[in-house]
């Protein structure tokens, strides 16, 4: 067997496969003692070559990361998730299942048994560990081995094939809100919006109609509503059954955005609204109410995912760089139009925020990100150009401040761990992954939230290459 020669599986990106323990890692500098838990997050790393050449790397396997931090030391652990795929296609010694989310392409041996990966996020909530992914249910892991525990389905209460690889978590009531789309495979304007209690009780199912169906990749919560921002990067079933591209970015749609009370019956109330202009929201950083007014804080594209999936009528088309923006809704006027403001002047992705203070207005914003003026950019990878920066806002100062990560290294999504004791706003760390890709290894940084540019207190050093991946959490020891 051997991997195709293209971008997703050469370099940096070739597909790790490796599920390793590393005890004792090598540390640079002093991580803070009161530092003590554990660092998870999730990738795609494909464990065996795809059955179509031109596969892309949101198809991949899912991979846990777990970088265990206490007193001072830290040791790795990375494990496959087991899924039904993985199981079904370790038996063969092949790949079986085909294109991204097409049942279409796969080999007639698996049909009807369950393509999900579970290779983009995980969340702690209720006291289990679940790895996510859109197309699929949860996955429940033990947190500690990293083993696979099966597939959560909340006591059968989630009927849906799908499950949102970014839940909402209130820091408030403990709840968890999440929701699924395209939730028996097939592409629909489906959206079922789920609300799961703080000790994990799937407690109520909305059901909504989206305009068109399409990618709902993140959504937002605030106090009072749940919206969804829908971008015309559709699917069209015809077109999957064809064997073209899952999505495609269609200019002739608007983008809507719907806004649900998150009371009982809150989907009889949805109401749908035009946005400020055709975008395609990437991820969120936080929704909340004043005044009378909802805000939304998120980055924005004005192209789809191009580096993923064709803009159908523009073939030409190059993806542009997403910026953060909010969106203030009148909630005493929704016919007014929605306002929209710029909310730094900076490129960025991988949006975190303190997650102890969402829901509510929020001081501090951190991203992915480059910045020229501090080092050059890194040759485009499958995911398009890798950052080679963390960008800090500081929306009370209006202060930008940024960490380059040095030659040819590329940092990842930051993650915010509050500082042990202190319960102000941005007092903590952030742990980022950084790729050291000219070493063809990978570092774990720990940087002071509110002082990037003073650089790490501490490297964490691998001794080896993990995944790039996507999204991750911190878990303190106690849970
Ligand atoms: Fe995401």
């Amino acid at each position: 067997m051997q991997f195709p020669d293209t971008l997703v599986f050469q370099g940096y990106a070739a597909p790790v496969r490796a599920e390793v323990d590393v005890i004792d890692l090598e540390v640079e500098g002093t991580l803070p003692p009161e530092l003590s838990g554990y660092f998870l997050r999730n990738s795609a790393d494909h464990a065996y070559p795809p059955r179509f050449e031109n596969d892309i790397f949101l198809n991949g396997d899912g991979m846990m990361h777990q970088v265990r931090i206490a007193q001072g030391r830290a040791h790795l652990r990375t494990r496959y998730v087991q899924t039904e795929k993985l199981g079904l296609e370790r038996a063969a010694g092949r790949a079986l299942f085909g294109a991204y989310r097409n049942p279409f392409t796969d080999d007639p041996a698996v049909a009807g048994r369950d393509r999900n990966t579970a290779n983009t996020s995980v969340v702690w909530h209720g006291g289990k560990l679940l790895a996510l992914k859109e197309a699929g249910r949860p996955m429940e892991i033990d947190p500690v081995t990293l083993s696979s525990v099966g597939v959560h389905d909340f006591g059968g209460k989630l009927t849906s094939q799908a499950f949102t690889a970014h839940p909402k978590l209130d820091p408030v009531t403990g709840e968890m809100i999440a929701f699924g789309y395209f939730t028996q495979i097939v592409a629909d304007n489906t959206i079922e919006v789920y609300f799961i209690a703080a000790d994990g009780t799937l407690s109520r199912t909305e059901t909504i109609a989206a305009p068109y169906p399409s990618m709902v990749h993140d959504f937002l919560v605030s106090r009072h509503h749940v919206v969804f921002v829908i971008c015309p990067m559709i699917c069209d079933w015809d077109r999957v059954r064809a064997g073209h591209p899952f999505f495609h970015w269609d200019d002739r749609e608007d983008t809507w955005i719907g806004i649900m009370p998150r009371t009982p019956g809150g989907a009889a109330q949805v109401q749908w609204i035009k946005a400020p202009r055709r975008a395609m929201q990437t991820h969120t950083f936080n929704a909340w109410e004043q005044d009378g007014k909802l805000h939304l804080d998120q980055f924005l594209t004005e192209t789809g995912w191009l580096s993923q999936f064709p803009d159908l009528n523009n073939p030409d088309t190059v993806e542009k760089p997403p910026f953060a923006f909010r969106w203030t809704v009148d909630l005493a006027d929704l016919a007014a139009p929605v306002a929209e403001h710029m909310l730094f002047p900076h490129i960025g992705e991988m949006p975190m925020i303190d997650l102890r203070f969402a829901m509510g207005k929020t001081r501090h914003f951190w991203f992915g990100t480059n910045n020229p003026k501090l080092g050059p950019m890194l040759p485009w990878g499958p995911k398009g150009p890798p950052f080679t920066c963390l960008g800090h806002f500081d929306a009370e100062t209006g202060a930008l401040d940024f960490f380059y990560a040095g030659p040819d290294s590329s940092p990842e999504e930051p993650c915010f761990v509050p500082r042990a004791g202190s319960s102000e706003e941005g007092d903590g760390w952030l742990v980022s992954v950084v790729g050291r890709r000219a070493e063809n290894r990978t570092d774990l940084v720990v940087l002071d939230a509110r002082r990037l540019s003073d650089g790490p207190v501490a490297v964490i050093r691998m001794p080896v290459r993990i995944h790039e991946g996507f999204h991750g959490i911190w878990v303190n020891e106690a849970g």
